[in-house]
């Protein structure tokens, strides 16, 4: 029931909003239609005075910003997150929101539709950045009692969702998905999330689950959001043997190609991996294009150049920001690159970076390799991975895969 009503408002919305910007009646305003739907509907954010474009009821503060972490899966973004993390108290950092956005629109068959889950990605950026969580509300699967819930996705990958405030008496007879680790606490109260997150002078969100900066546009220009942009990438050859390893069950095609040598290469996965590699690298276009809308919001940052220099790398992410470099980040980021190896879980981020950022090379056939470069070579090239044409090139350290490059020239 839940679901349908939030997908039925998502795509009123999405229908409003096409038809606003772009006059097409589609297909999803047929379907609509049939529904019966009401004429003057809701904006997709369930408080309106949080909609896009609304009057404001939130007023930035001098100094306060909202950074958006935009990665893919497999690129270090977990790592990356923890840069904002661990910086202090006075950020809010949530890891991955969007989950549960994702899983909602998926399981409802009817409208797998990009345009629509961008939309709703973007609104929930927009709500969450103004410590909103009413519209992430909807989305969570089973939806909170009383506003509150035990299944918020990696809870204790917050620092802030984990702190004494927020923490509430632990339940015996309710099971905490997501458990924090410095203290035990019980299920989260949203209402204590929000305040929490508006005592906070920062607001950070990591997400793998926008592609297209373009649809972030009306968060970009919102004028109650200082927002800043970081777009973290990494070699993609790297990204698909590190995949294959983690998301062992989803790349069962592509293990029995490294198999038997052969790759179709018309093949759904193969297209799906192009997909995915011109979506990253015409956000980088824009983004590195500079338009008016993203002046001094965007910034590309390479894993292998973070991995390499992690200090460096964080102290000019922070400058980009414009918040200051804490020593507990510093801490945090020298006891994390320069840790020796540590068995690494899927999502594990202690680990030798400099080390491991070339480990894929001995973890991919050279097959597999060649056909990312046939496929995301316009990517490859703008990021600055250099191909190989042999396998002993691939596997051969003394030869850098990085070209030295630099972007966000001032
Ligand atoms: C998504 O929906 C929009 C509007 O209804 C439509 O124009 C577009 O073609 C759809 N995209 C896909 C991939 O179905
Ligand atoms: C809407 O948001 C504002 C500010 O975030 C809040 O004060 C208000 O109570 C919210 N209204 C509802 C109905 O959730
Ligand atoms: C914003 O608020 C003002 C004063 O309350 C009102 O006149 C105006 O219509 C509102 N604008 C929007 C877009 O709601
Ligand atoms: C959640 O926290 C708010 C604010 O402290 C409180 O008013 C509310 O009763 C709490 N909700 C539950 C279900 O305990
Ligand atoms: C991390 O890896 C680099 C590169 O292999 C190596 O030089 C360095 O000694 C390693 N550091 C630790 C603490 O293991
Ligand atoms: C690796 O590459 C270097 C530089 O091109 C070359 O001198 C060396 O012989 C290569 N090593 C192997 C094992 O092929």
């Amino acid at each position: 029931m839940r679901n349908k009503y939030v997908i039925l408002v998502i795509c009123i919305v999405a229908v409003v909003v096409i038809e606003k910007e772009n006059n097409i009646i589609s297909k999803v305003s047929d379907k609509l239609s049939l529904l019966q739907a009401p004429q003057t509907p809701d904006p997709l954010c369930f408080n309106c005075s949080n909609a896009p474009g609304e009057n404001s009821t939130q007023f930035l503060e001098p100094g306060q910003k909202h950074i958006l972490l935009l990665a893919t899966t497999r690129t270090g973004s977990s790592f990356v997150g923890e840069f904002f993390n661990q910086i202090g108290s006075n950020m809010f950092y949530m890891f991955e929101p969007l989950w549960h956005v994702e899983r909602t629109l998926s399981h409802n068959t009817d409208f797998p539709n990009t345009t629509i889950s961008s939309l709703a990605y973007r609104d929930v950026l927009l709500s969450l950045f103004l410590c909103d969580f009413s519209l992430l509300e909807q989305f969570i699967s089973p939806p909170p009692q009383d506003h509150v819930t035990p299944a918020l996705f990696r809870r204790e990958s917050s620092k802030a969702l984990c702190e004494e405030e927020v923490c509430t008496p632990v339940i015996r007879t309710v099971f905490e998905r997501y458990r924090c680790k410095t203290r035990r606490c019980g299920p989260l109260n949203l209402t204590l999330a929000s305040e929490a997150c508006l005592r906070k002078e920062h607001r950070a969100i990591k997400t793998v689950r926008v592609r297209q900066l373009e649809a972030l546009r009306l968060l970009v220009e919102d004028p109650r959001l200082d927002i800043k942009i970081i777009q973290l990438v990494r070699d993609p050859r790297a990204v698909l043997a590190s995949r294959m390893v983690a998301f062992s069950k989803k790349y069962q095609t592509w293990k029995s190609w490294a198999a038997n040598g052969e790759v179709p290469i018309e093949d759904e996965e193969v297209k799906r991996l192009q997909g995915n590699c011109n979506q990253l690298r015409e956000s980088a276009e824009l983004g590195l294009s500079r338009p008016d809308w993203l002046e001094n919001r965007y910034m590309l940052v390479r894993y292998e150049d973070i991995a390499r220099y992690p200090m460096q790398k964080a102290a000019e992410m922070y400058r980009f920001i414009g918040i200051p470099f804490t020593s507990q980040a510093k801490e945090w980021i020298l006891k994390n690159t320069h840790a020796s190896e540590v068995a690494s879980g899927v999502y594990s981020t202690q680990k030798n970076s400099s080390e491991q950022v070339e480990k894929w090379r001995f973890g991919i056939p050279f097959n597999l390799a060649q056909v990312v470069q046939e496929v995301c070579g316009p990517s490859m090239e703008l990021f600055g991975y250099r191909f190989v044409d042999s396998e002993e090139t691939l596997v051969n350290k003394s030869i850098s895969l990085l070209e030295e490059k630099l972007f966000n020239l001032p």
